[in-house]
């Protein structure tokens, strides 16, 4: 056979199985998976001995150059998509917003152009759905012929005019028993956040960054995670939690699936690897703000055990990154800090690190909650989220032991800090190949932007 890349000695991990083998590249696509592989004309071989050889990482959940809180989260597709590519995410998913007056795909076509050029890596988009109403409902159908089969929808963020009330999520998700669709909840109640808002403004200088947790009690999650599943129940509709930061919330997910509730759900390393005490340092907690904010411990070992379970099927990173300028726009006063924290380049270091080298679970189970459920989930599996042939050549190489200490002066994001500074991380990759094409050699960025391409989805994904 001819071949463009072999990646030699390496030890393949997929989500059901790891084996030795060297592994066949022809153009953007696997061709062979076999021992002594050799082309019949000159072609690239990398040395993966003594390494993983994985399929590249699928973060469905990042944010970039998004316009939110008075300013623009400063990774672009640009910084973020080298960033991806450095830390294994080899497709993103971001987010396209519908168009006030025009409609969904006009809000797509546009969020295309934005990323077009920039994208190092491939990547995908979720629509957004703002006001739901009858010519919405109808467009959903065009917006999945499009090759987007989900679709976000906010409980809170009134004032962004983001936020979708119970009829639109009822109407929405009855929609997608229909069609295949999936909808992409932010779970959280708006009313009561608002109230409790309220209750903690008058005192924001004494409680500082601190005010965001107590206004965001687990209630808050739990209650709009419990909403959200009954509308599924009832319509039989199609949901997926994002970003799930409670124990709770973690519990209802659970016993809605045993009753047979299509409810899938994803967490993020925030979550997992850190705690509320990060609001109480008066000097750098307002870094920490995002939405649902971070929990207490006991919620991530909760989050940790759904995810060793298969309760929860998916790691993201909702990745909306802000740095220390932006951040300081708070001035004192927790409504106002940007929401949002960088995270793509960190997911699957974090999660290898903490899940498999702490004995959580297998490597091949890291594939699963990165790759492999992702791409079923989103509508884009066999093409990506594995090691087979005919599957795109997305593939990471990474040492299963090697740590380094992360340092955002070090890191590719478009940011000057991190929220896991100082931390020990194995599983950033060697290499990273997007498409046969090698995006990171060394662990140095090599790619191109404009690169990446837009990745049609199909409706109906499952895991
Ligand atoms: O705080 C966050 N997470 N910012 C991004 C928007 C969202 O809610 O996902
Ligand atoms: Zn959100
Ligand atoms: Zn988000």
């Amino acid at each position: 056979m001819t071949f463009d890349t072999i990646i030699k000695n390496g030890t393949v991990a997929t989500a059901s199985d790891t084996f030795p083998a060297d592994v066949g590249i022809t153009g953007e696509t696997i061709t062979c998976i076999g021992t002594d592989l050799k082309s019949d004309s000159p072609c690239l071989e990398i040395d993966a001995s003594g390494k993983y050889v994985i399929p590249g990482g699928i973060d469905v959940h990042v944010h970039l150059q998004l316009p939110f809180c008075g300013t623009v989260s400063s990774d672009d597709f640009l910084t973020g998509t080298k960033a991806a590519a450095r830390g294994g995410v080899t497709t993103l998913i971001d987010f396209a917003i519908q168009d006030a007056e025009r409609g969904l795909m006009a809000g797509i076509e546009a969020r295309m152009q934005e990323a077009e050029s920039k994208v190092c890596v491939d990547y995908a988009l979720h629509s957004i759905i703002t006001n739901w109403n009858e010519k919405i409902h109808s467009e959903m159908d065009q917006v999945i012929e499009f090759g987007i089969p989900t679709f976000k929808m906010f409980m809170i963020y009134e004032k962004e005019g983001w936020q979708s009330d119970d009829a639109a999520l009822f109407s929405a998700l009855s929609a997608t028993a229909e069609n295949g669709a999936r909808i992409c909840v932010h779970a959280e109640s708006q009313k009561v956040m608002s109230l409790l808002i309220d209750k903690y403004f008058p005192e924001k200088e004494k409680y500082g960054a601190y005010a965001h947790v107590l206004s965001r009690p687990n209630f808050v999650e739990e209650e709009a995670v419990q909403r959200a599943i009954k509308w599924a129940e009832v319509t039989q509709g199609r949901l997926y939690i994002v970003h799930m930061s409670t124990g709770e919330a973690a519990d209802l997910i659970w016993e809605a699936r045993i009753k047979g509730i299509d409810v899938y759900a994803e967490t993020c390393p925030q979550y997992l690897l850190l705690d509320d005490e990060v609001f109480k340092d008066p000097e750098k907690g307002h870094l920490y703000a995002t939405c649902p904010q971070i929990k207490k411990p006991q919620d991530s070992q909760r989050l940790w055990r759904a995810l060793e379970d298969g309760e929860l099927s998916i790691v993201a990173t909702d990745t909306c990154t802000f740095d220390t300028k932006q951040k300081a726009m708070w001035e004192g006063d927790f409504t106002k800090i940007p929401f949002g924290l960088p995270g793509v380049e960190t997911l699957l270091p974090s999660v290898y690190t903490e899940g498999v080298l702490e004995n959580r679970f297998s490597v091949n189970h890291f594939v699963s909650l990165i790759s492999t459920n992702p791409a079923k989930l989103m509508g884009m599996y066999p093409q990506k989220g594995t090691l087979a042939i005919g599957s795109d050549a997305d593939i990471i190489i990474i040492d299963p032991k090697e740590k380094k200490k992360i340092d955002w002066q070090e890191l590719a994001t478009n940011c000057d800090w991190s929220p896991f500074q100082g931390m020990e991380m194995a599983g950033f990759p060697e290499t990273t190949l997007s498409r046969g094409k090698v995006v990171v050699k060394d662990g140095q960025f090599v790619g191109n932007p404009g690169y990446g391409k837009f990745v049609k989805r199909q409706a109906w994904g499952e895991v």
